[in-house]
């Protein structure tokens, strides 16, 4: 089963962007921890990443014409974006919202999230464990929500 794994800004810049906050891990790394934690959980993972909020639209609007599961981490546009909102409310299949650092012990403007609401579950503060822990809830309960 295919699944989205969304990233957006400033997350191509994982591992020299504030290691102390988001970890020393590279945006390839984190391409290679989902594709291989996809091979054991029997998902095919393809994991994506844009500056652009319109590429996230448009995914998103992909995985609701084709009902797949998504695991989103929209950085910045998490705390400022309706229109990722109304597109992630669109879908049917499971969709994670995953935030690598605790965005609620960070500043105030982290701690809301248009997202929430409309995601089937939230991983925050986990680090990049959080898109593995993601996928593994797709494959096993998420199947069927
Ligand atoms: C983030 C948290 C956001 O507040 C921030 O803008 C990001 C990354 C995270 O994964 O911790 O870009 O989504």
């Amino acid at each position: 089963r295919r699944v989205l794994v969304l990233n957006g800004p400033n997350l191509g810049r994982l591992g020299s962007r504030q290691p102390t906050i988001y970890g020393s891990t590279t945006h390839a790394e984190l391409v290679s921890l989902c594709e291989q934690a996809g091979r054991e959980l029997g998902l095919d993972v393809q994991v994506r990443q844009s500056d652009s909020e319109a590429d996230l639209l448009h995914w998103l609007h992909e995985a609701a014409d084709e009902q797949l599961p998504v695991v989103l981490n929209a950085g910045a546009f998490t705390h400022t974006s309706v229109a990722l909102r109304d597109a992630a409310a669109a879908r049917t299949a499971p969709l994670v919202e995953v935030h690598i650092s605790n965005v609620h012990a960070r500043e105030p403007f982290r701690h809301h999230s248009y997202l929430s609401a409309v995601a089937s579950g939230v991983i925050v503060g986990l680090g990049i464990e959080g898109y593995v822990l993601a996928l593994s809830w797709i494959s096993s309960v998420g199947r069927d929500r």
